[in-house]
């Protein structure tokens, strides 16, 4: 009899069994585009199971230009919206197409995911998201305001720590998107700041990477 193989529960086992989970997910929406009336909702869970396989490292990360990066993101959270039926958000940005940043495109997809996830949650009317980026000698500036009811006042300065949150939810796993945030913008020596807005009401979220 041949010898016990080594066990394998690896990150890539973990990979091969969710891509099991996301061809499911993708034949059903295959399913449903077949009808007219669910053809959009089909695209939108399409484009959700590449995210995800993009997330886990299934399939290549792209080259990370923040203006691709962006759209992505809006993108996801728009699905969000649509899927969620909650009010759609309107985005408006200012990036040169040429602006890149470092590392790869997947966590920075996850940082403006969770930016604009928490705006679009936030929000019970259409409201409106401004990105910015400013290139300095040194240094990349991005910023991200709502113009929902700000982050509460009493939160504020613990922001970025784990579980913090003010959803109504029993779970350990709310009160981390900040917390991602935090982490993947420090992974590349960065900082993230939160305010809130002087003259109207909003969130101000402000990152400053080094650039060589
Ligand atoms: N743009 C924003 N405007 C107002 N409040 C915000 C905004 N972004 C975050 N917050 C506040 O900060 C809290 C923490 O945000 P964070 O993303 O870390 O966790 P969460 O959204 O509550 O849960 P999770 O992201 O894990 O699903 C939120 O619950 C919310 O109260
Ligand atoms: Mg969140």
């Amino acid at each position: 009899m041949e010898n016990a193989p080594d066990s394998d529960l690896t990150h890539e086992s973990l990979i091969h069994d969710l891509n099991n989970v996301f061809d499911t997910i993708t034949e059903a929406a295959e399913l449903l585009r077949t009808d007219r009336r669910w053809k959009s909702l089909a695209a939108t869970l399409s484009r959700t199971v590449v995210r995800g396989k993009r997330l886990l490292g299934a399939i290549p990360d792209s080259t990370p230009y923040l203006a691709a990066i962006i759209d992505d993101s809006i993108q996801s959270v728009t699905d969000y919206c649509v899927a969620a039926r909650k009010p759609r958000m309107r985005f408006v940005r200012q990036i040169p197409n040429d602006f890149r940043l470092p590392g790869s495109s997947k966590d920075w997809e996850r940082v403006f995911a969770n930016l604009f996830l928490n705006s679009a949650q936030v929000m019970n009317k259409p409201g409106r998201i401004d990105i910015g980026a400013e290139q300095q000698k040194d240094s990349l500036t991005i910023t991200v305001a709502d113009n929902g009811p700000g982050i509460p006042a009493e939160i504020l300065p613990r922001l970025f720590r784990p579980n913090v949150s003010t959803k109504l939810s029993s779970s350990k796993r709310t009160g981390l998107g900040l917390h991602i945030v935090y982490s993947i913008v420090k992974k590349y020596s960065g900082s993230v700041t939160a305010e809130n807005r002087v003259r109207a009401t909003g969130a101000i979220f402000t990152i400053l990477l080094p650039v060589n």
